[in-house]
């Protein structure tokens, strides 16, 4: 685990029950964000625990109930809503949330301008952790997602909250992408609910890592699981060998209740800010 000492290691909050399972009525704007579709979403009669990957949900399209697996993010994401009411409105998902908190503690505790952030929101989606970060003030904010779906949901559904949004595989840049992404002159990463399970691996992290300038902040969600002892995702290693190497800095990490499984059980993520202190170089990802 890479908590550093002292870090506010808050206590998981599980107390909320899962509530209604099926959804599909309004979802009102409380909280200052664009009202939006609620689209009918039914949770499985779930008794066994699976693992995230393989969770699924029923959603009514075109008149039809219709089984869609959480990770279908091309098939979520063309749904206007439909990523919203499943992940946020039924499963109370706070990693946006936390991790833009975490970041601004920091910031301030530095005495640092949010509008001075150039971020770089790697596994962008939808575009609700830059809607967060906006909120905080964060001056400039570039989107890469590996999904055209994605690209397209952010821009119909947030249009002004990225400055700039691009479609790339970090494991496999072109040169023109490099020079495109170098062209940012990036300060901060932000990865949320991103990393591990399929999504975005190590060698990824570390290249939009490396896009980061040296001083500039580091800000993540990861899976408990994938920090610990056990881990066989490579994070874990990834992100200790980073800390013993002197390559990133760890201001604050905390452990939180990143949103209920279809069981209505938490699961726990890790947010992690800190300042990247130099690249990660090819040797660490061996
Ligand atoms: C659970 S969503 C999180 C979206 C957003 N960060 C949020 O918190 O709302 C995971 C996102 O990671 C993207 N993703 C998965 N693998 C990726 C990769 N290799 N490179 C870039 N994005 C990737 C998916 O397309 C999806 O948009």
């Amino acid at each position: 685990m890479v908590l550093p000492s002292g870090s506010g290691h808050a206590p998981p909050d599980d107390g909320v029950g899962i509530g209604d399972m099926e959804n599909g009525t309004s979802s009102p704007a409380t909280d200052g964000r664009a009202a939006r579709t609620a689209v009918p979403v039914r949770l499985p009669e779930q008794s066994e625990a699976i693992d995230q990957d393989a969770e699924y949900c029923s959603v009514l399209l075109e008149g039809r109930w219709q089984t869609v697996r959480f990770h279908d993010y091309d098939r979520i994401f063309s749904v206007p809503g439909l990523y919203e009411t499943l992940f946020h409105d039924l499963l109370d998902c706070r990693s946006p949330d936390v991790v833009g908190a975490l970041l601004t503690e920091e910031l301030r505790r530095d005495g640092v301008a949010a509008s001075a952030l150039r971020v770089l929101d790697l596994g962008a989606g939808n575009g609700l952790v830059a809607q967060r970060l906006r909120t905080v003030g964060a001056g400039h904010v570039v989107g890469v997602d590996i999904l055209a779906e994605a690209r397209q949901a952010a821009l119909r559904d947030r249009a002004e909250v990225y400055d700039d949004y691009h479609v790339l595989d970090m494991t496999g840049l072109s040169d023109s992408e490099v020079e495109l992404l170098r062209g940012y002159r990036f300060n901060a990463l932000a990865c949320v609910a991103a990393l591990g399970y399929g999504d975005i691996p190590v060698r990824a992290f570390a290249t939009a890592f490396n896009f980061v300038s040296d001083g500039g902040w580091v800000a993540f969600t990861i899976k408990d699981r994938f920090l610990s002892e056990t881990d066989e995702s490579g994070f874990a290693r990834l992100v200790r060998r980073c800390e013993e190497r002197g390559l990133l800095r760890v201001r604050a990490s905390r452990r939180y209740r990143h949103r209920l499984d279809v069981r209505g059980e938490p699961l726990h993520y890790v947010a992690v800010v800190g300042i990247k202190q130099a690249d990660i170089g090819a040797d660490l990802l061996d």
